[in-house]
């Protein structure tokens, strides 16, 4: 009988197997790949202490100028621009005083920024569709048939055109979260047109394109196996003022001290789930499981009532609130859902529900490391056997949940959703084969004329979700591409892990 062990030690083998070949080539050997991964280890420290500290000193906020230091002990400048509402009212103007440009501390420092996550590589994959046509403005056209809105960037200013109204708040959110960035790295947003789509499923599909028609460039949420959609961060990273789930930045860290003092071992034993079923046949399917008087099958599972959630103030909705249960499944609606990173960064045991979509950063987790696989044809067995195996685990279990839970404080906090954004759009820009337009009748756009014109909730999250002021340091260095053969193996090695595990429940 296969042992997790053995599958965690596959899967860390492999790893370390596939980065060595990245960095050093193949004829690295164990002892250098080692050394190499401790120096790897201690500069990715010493440079999160210092970029800590610096974000630290950064949010003391006074309103203007702060002074921080770097290793060197030269005092810099770090300038916070806080929005002005000296006109404070509809007919607000962009402010001309933001800086175009800023040269973060760090570019003086001659040590390299820290690699960004390895989720980061899946951006040479989105966009390898026109990596030997480039981005016509032809190809662009063609995306607007189903697009929300244009967003273009021209000298570091954004402009939109809307095409038709999202659902509720999903484009002002992503809009806004787009001149935060460019408050971020002011100056370092290339010029550039796109087309965005704020609908949950995938369109474009790549059934009848090659390498020299290559396919209309769409922006959206998430995407699947069938589809070639580019994909983006999605607006709950500033915010879902609908239901009241608050900016990521705030909710990250309310996440970690709901974990701190709701230890794993005292939560309840079970898998819990809280949704709306009717989304999704395969949801309705997963209440089959839900425990009675006959039948339990380790799950506890509840209809979210939206009504009352809205009566009540989105209380137990809340996402920090439900890290409750030892297990927690993830299960698709529509297409994927925001709840991922929710239920992740619980420190619970993630039961992922096979899915067939992924957002941007889901083509990082590993399985049997980050969460545990459950079948979608089998799901009541295959819930059962996890939790089972759980409580006879209990150590390996925590080290799953607290690994999942890790790779979301860590490699998603806002910084890198911020630097995805980043390299997306910059790797974007370069393809471009023509010079991006400010269209007709379009207004520039400003986190002020936004701001100025929300109310509630929604300015709430966007005076919270606010980048203060220009980074002091640069985004995270981009790694390379895979290697077609490498991507192939990464692929399988998931596969026969979930299949090793299939057999394993089938005993
Ligand atoms: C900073 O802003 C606060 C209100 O947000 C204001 O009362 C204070 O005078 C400002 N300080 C400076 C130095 O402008
Ligand atoms: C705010 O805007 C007003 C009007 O444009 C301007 O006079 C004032 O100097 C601005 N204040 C700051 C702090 O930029
Ligand atoms: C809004 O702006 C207009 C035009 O600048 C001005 O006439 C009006 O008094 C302003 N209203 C408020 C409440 O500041
Ligand atoms: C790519 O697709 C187009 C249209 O289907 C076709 O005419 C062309 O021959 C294809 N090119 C290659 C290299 O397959
Ligand atoms: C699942 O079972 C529990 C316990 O009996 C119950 O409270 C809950 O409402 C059930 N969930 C659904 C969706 O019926």
């Amino acid at each position: 009988m296969l042992r997790v062990s053995e599958l965690l030690a596959r899967q860390f083998s492999g790893t370390t197997i596939q980065q060595t070949r990245l960095i050093k080539g193949p004829t690295a050997t164990t002892a250098t790949t080692i050394l190499f991964f401790l120096i790897l280890i201690t500069l990715t420290f010493i440079s999160a202490i210092r970029l800590h500290t610096s974000k630290v000193s950064a949010y003391i906020s006074t309103n203007f100028t702060i002074t921080i230091s770097d290793k060197h002990q030269t005092p810099t400048k770090r300038i916070e621009f806080p929005l002005n509402y000296s006109i404070g009212n509809q007919t607000q103007t962009c402010p001309t005083n933001y800086p175009k440009t800023f040269n973060p501390i760090n570019d003086l420092d001659p040590s390299p920024r820290p690699v960004c996550p390895e989720y980061f590589r899946w951006i040479h994959e989105d966009l390898r569709p026109w990596k030997a046509t480039g981005i016509t403005r032809d190809m662009v056209e063609k995306a607007k048939g189903s697009a929300h809105f244009r967003l273009v960037i021209v000298k570091g200013k954004a402009y939109i055109k809307k095409y038709k109204k999202s659902i509720q708040t999903r484009d002002v959110f992503t809009i806004w979260g787009i001149l935060q960035l460019l408050r971020l790295y002011p100056g370092r947003i290339p010029d550039l047109e796109l087309m965005f789509d704020c609908n949950d499923r995938p369109i474009i599909l790549s059934d009848g394109y090659n390498m020299t028609l290559a396919p209309p460039p769409l922006f959206r949420y998430c995407g699947d196996r069938w589809t070639m959609d580019i994909v983006f961060p999605d607006w709950s990273f500033w915010g879902w003022s609908e239901i009241n789930i608050k900016p990521w930045e705030s909710l990250l860290k309310e996440l970690k001290e709901g974990n701190k003092r709701s230890k794993w071992i005292k939560r309840e034993p079970y898998a819990y789930w809280k949704g709306n079923p009717a989304v999704a046949e395969t949801r309705r399917d997963l209440l089959k499981c839900n425990v009675s008087d006959k039948q339990d099958w380790n799950a506890r599972l509840y209809a979210q009532d939206w009504i009352l959630e809205s009566q009540q103030g989105y209380k137990k909705s809340d996402p920090a609130s439900q890290c409750t249960h030892r297990y927690k499944i993830y299960i698709e609606g529509w297409s994927w859902s925001v709840s991922e990173k929710y239920i992740l960064a619980c420190d619970s045991v993630t039961l992922l529900v096979k899915p067939t979509s992924y957002d941007f950063f889901t083509r990082g987790l590993k399985p049997v490391h980050h969460y545990w696989p459950i079948r979608d044809d089998d799901k009541c067995k295959s819930i059962k056997f996890a939790v089972d195996w759980g409580n006879n685990h209990k150590q390996k279990a925590q080290a799953i949940g607290k690994a999942a839970s890790d790779f979301i404080q860590e490699e998603l906090k806002m910084d890198y959703v911020y630097d995805y954004m980043f390299h997306l759009l910059n790797e974007y820009g370069k393809l471009l084969k023509f010079e991006p337009k400010i269209p007709e009748g379009a207004m520039e756009l400003c986190s002020e004329t936004m701001a100025c014109s929300a109310n509630g909730l929604e300015k709430k999250f966007m005076m919270e979700s606010l980048v203060k002021g220009p980074s002091v340091t640069s985004p995270c260095t981009m790694p390379p591409p895979y290697e077609p053969r490498v991507l192939g193996n990464l692929h399988r090695r998931n596969m026969n892990i979930i299949r090793q595990l299939e057999k394993w429940e089938n005993k």
